[in-house]
This record gives C-alpha cells, structure tokens and sequence, in this order.
C-alpha cells in the first residue's frame, strides 16, 4: 500500500478511464442497457452495482486494508446489514457506550427478530471473556466511544474473539483509517457513520463498511443487494471527494483538538474532560498503540454551580447540533440528543451524565473556538 495520504486520493478507482476525467463520474443511472439476453456490461441494476458506488467501495476497502468495502445509505444502514448476518438465538455483545443508534436498533428492532444483545465493559478483558456464552456471536466495538471516549484494545478484544470463533466489529467512526486501521489489528468487520470525518463537510448521510474475509464479502454483498439500503450515486461521489481531503483535514481537526483538551483541563470550572490524547485519559497507552492520535472529540462536564442550558445557548461560534466531524465545530449534549434512546438507568450506570458535553473540534482557528467555549462557560456560572 502507498502512504495512506496519497491512497486517499488516489486508491480505489482513480479517474475514469474511459474519458481520463481526474474524477469518478456520476453515473446517475438506475438500470443499463444490455445488447440482448444475458449480455450485459457487469452492471444490471443500480441497487446491486453503480460504478461511481463502486469507487467508493472499492477506494474505503483500500484504506481499510479490507477485501471489499459496501456503501449505503446511512451508517446505521451499514450497522444494520451488519447485524442482519446474524440469526435467531445469536447474542452480540456491544460496548457500554456506543453510538445510542446502535443501542437502539438492538434494542427495538433485531431483538424482534430473536436477536439478543448484551452491554458490557470491552475496555475489560478479564471480565468480557467470562460474558462470551456460547450463544455470543460477535463483538461489537467502538474506540474512542461515543461519548466517553474510551478506549478498548482492539487487538486484544479481537484475539479473544478469534480465540471463541467469534466475529469482531469494529464501528471506526471516531477515527477513519487515517488515524486507525482495525482490520489490521485483527477486527473482521469496520463500519463507518461516512456522515462524519470521511463526508467532513455536514452535506451528506452515508454509512460504509469492509470487511477482511471473502465470504463474509460474499454474505454482505447478497444482504446489501437483498435488503437494499445503499448509497446513491451522487452522494457516493461526495464522499469520494470529502475523502480526498480527509488527512489535511484531520491533521487540523486533531491539532485543534489535543490543543483546546489541554486547555479545558487546566479550567477550574472544568470537572473532568474526556480525550484519549491525554496522557490522564483511561486507555492513553492503548490508543497510542492502536491509533495515530487522540483524534477530534472531546466530551466534558463543568463543575455543579454551571448551568449548561446556558452554556449551550451562550455559544456563538461553535454550533449546537447533532453529527460530528464536520470542518465546523460542533457541541451537543448526549443525554438528551445522541444517547437521549438509552434509558437514563442505562446512561447513568456507564457514566453519560446529564452534565456530559459532547465537542466536535473543527479545523476553525483554534483561538476562535476557545473563546467562544470560555465565554460560554462564563455565561453558565449561575
Ligand atoms: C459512532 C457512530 N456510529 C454510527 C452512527 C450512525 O450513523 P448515521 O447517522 O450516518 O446513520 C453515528 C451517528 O452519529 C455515530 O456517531
């Protein structure tokens, strides 16, 4: 593989070959002609197959290091073509604090299905390996997590479940394969929310997954087809483009970021900031091990006497909104906006306190942002 730089740019499908076009057309097309029965161009029908879709995937299976990659329509369609490989009675243990999306699609709609989940520690070795029953099916990871930024051994967690014969999903969100590649540390299936880094620019849903086995490939690509969820062309042309640009944008989002860290930690009105670029971070050794750096999110709580109402509403710069990994700075509030579909039980048990903010640091002046979020805090002191 080239430097991971110029595969961003250049992996996949690079250009059209038949025009030399430097980019990937969009083939706005749902069906193609064929020049009589069973003679046709390898591309029938848009669901099953769309050249510039095909880029896309052929470009995310090269970043990950995977053997073939599946673009759809949104990252929880991604999530869930995953989970549709599994069948009744199969138990999928997740993360204590993945995306709420994940949590709920478990919850609410393949538990229906006779598809159970279990919610566990995966930062725990010791403990999880004793939760794998003989119904567990795979684990299902994500590192950072969303929101306390946690960080799991996804080399590790994958030994264990190639030791039980389990699958290894890895939701790489947070990072993109710029910062953390997880098939090669030993994970068996990536999936992304495209919507955040890989898009980064807030213009488009997306959702991508790759995966390391041929016939797990072989079982996504039927599912995906099957149950249809996929990517459009044009929006797969954006994020052919958003990616081109994912390093520079990344290297700024990740310099902002272990910047304005360091900056909140030090604030006496500051109770606990979460960012695993901090040498106090649970898991900063592990995230260096597995990863380029702390990445672009950092959550946090004021100390009691700051109301985050006012907080929230005091912001200028820095926009209140849900998403993440947009070139803009983004803050939200997890309990009640990203985690609001866990129970509040659940989200008090691993730690999502209604204090919790949740900052996607944007590739904005850094100085800009701080000074919004320090005249915010400001505003909040009751
Ligand atoms: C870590 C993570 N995974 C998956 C998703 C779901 O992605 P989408 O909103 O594109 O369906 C999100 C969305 O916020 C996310 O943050």
């Amino acid at each position: 593989m080239k430097n991971i730089e110029t595969t961003l740019l250049h992996g996949g499908i690079d250009g059209d070959s038949f025009t030399g076009a430097v980019n990937v057309p969009i083939y706005q097309t749902s069906t193609y002609r064929q020049a009589g029965l069973g003679e046709n161009t390898g591309w029938e029908y848009s669901r099953t197959g769309n050249p510039t879709r095909a880029a896309l995937e052929a470009l995310i299976a090269d970043l990950e290091g995977g053997v073939a990659g599946f673009a759809f329509a949104s990252g929880m369609a991604a999530t869930s073509t995953v989970l549709s490989l599994f069948n009744k009675g199969d138990r999928i243990i997740i993360s204590s604090n993945v995306y709420g999306g994940t949590f709920r699609v478990l919850d609410k709609v393949f538990k229906n299905f006779g598809i159970e989940y279990s919610i566990e520690d995966t930062t725990n070795l010791e403990t999880l390996e004793s939760k794998i029953t003989s119904d567990v099916k795979a684990l299902f990871i994500e590192s950072p997590a969303n929101p306390l930024l946690t960080v799991t051994d996804i080399a590790a967690v994958a030994e264990i479940a190639k030791r039980r014969g389990i699958l290894t999903i890895v939701d790489n969100t947070f990072m993109t394969p710029y910062l953390q590649r997880p098939l090669e540390l030993g994970a068996d299936i990536v999936v992304h929310s495209a919507t955040k880094y890989l898009g980064g620019h807030s213009d488009l849903v997306a959702g991508l997954a790759v995966v390391k086995d041929k016939s797990i490939a072989e079982r996504l690509a039927f599912t995906q087809n099957a149950t249809g969820a996929v990517l459009g062309p044009f929006d797969s042309f954006l994020l052919i483009r958003g990616i081109k640009t994912l390093s520079v944008r990344l290297d700024r989002h990740t310099d902002n970021a272990l910047h304005i860290a360091r900056y909140l930690e030090k604030l006496e009105a500051v109770k606990k900031v979460y960012y695993p670029g901090l040498p106090t971070a649970q898991g900063y050794e592990i995230n260096k091990k597995q990863a380029k750096n702390g990445g672009a999110m950092i959550s946090f709580e004021l100390q009691e006497k700051y109301d985050i109402r006012k907080f929230f509403k005091a912001l200028r710069l820095v926009s209140l909104a849900e998403s993440l990994g947009g070139v803009e700075s983004l803050v939200c509030h997890p309990a009640t906006m990203t985690h609001a579909s866990i129970p509040k039980d659940i989200r008090d048990k691993v730690g999502i306190t209604d204090g919790l903010i949740r900052l996607s640091v944007g590739i904005e002046k850094v100085d800009d942002i701080i000074v919004d979020i320090v005249a915010a805090i400001k505003a909040a002191e009751a």
